[in-house]
């Protein structure tokens, strides 16, 4: 069966539950470390790697409002400084009452290096929805769209 068409709950994923448990711990502290002095809505993410490792990012705003940076684009930028280019789930922090999805940008930067990744989004209050990246972005322009043949 197609992973997106699978109920929610059937969503595999990587990792055992230990694995979970650290990503929500890495998200919600990378979250407490946010500079979101505009919006006032503080965002962090966990990024597990291929290898098992986990690398975090927080949205990081800007007086100039457009260079700020979401925290799931800045945990891919930092993974990627690691020498991390391969990502199988991506655990989202936020402070609002329903679980968030990750924006359309932030979605074409993680298709990119993690076209089937799952991406899991939880609040403080322990609500938590999970997506594959597939059904996020359907039909993506990916690296093999440049094919010109
Ligand atoms: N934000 C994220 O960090 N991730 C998302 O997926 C959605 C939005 C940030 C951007 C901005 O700093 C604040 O949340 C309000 O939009």
């Amino acid at each position: 069966m197609d992973v997106d068409s699978r109920p929610a709950g059937e969503l595999e994923l990587p990792g055992d539950d230990r694995t979970i448990v650290q990503l929500r711990e890495r998200a919600f502290a990378a979250m407490e470390r946010a500079y979101a002095p505009y919006s006032k809505f503080r965002v962090g993410a966990a990024l597990l790697a291929s290898d098992g490792s986990i690398t975090e990012g927080c949205n990081v705003e800007n007086a100039a409002y457009p260079a700020g940076i979401c925290a799931e684009r800045s945990a891919v930028t930092a993974a990627v400084a690691r020498g991390n280019q391969s990502f199988t789930a991506l655990l989202i922090a936020t402070e609002a009452e329903q679980p968030t999805p990750p924006c359309g940008v932030c979605r074409q930067v993680l298709v990119e290096f993690a076209p089937r990744m799952t991406i899991i989004s939880a609040t403080r209050g322990g609500r938590e929805a999970r997506w594959s990246l597939e059904a996020l972005l359907p039909k993506a322009f990916t690296p093999n769209s440049l094919d010109r043949r």
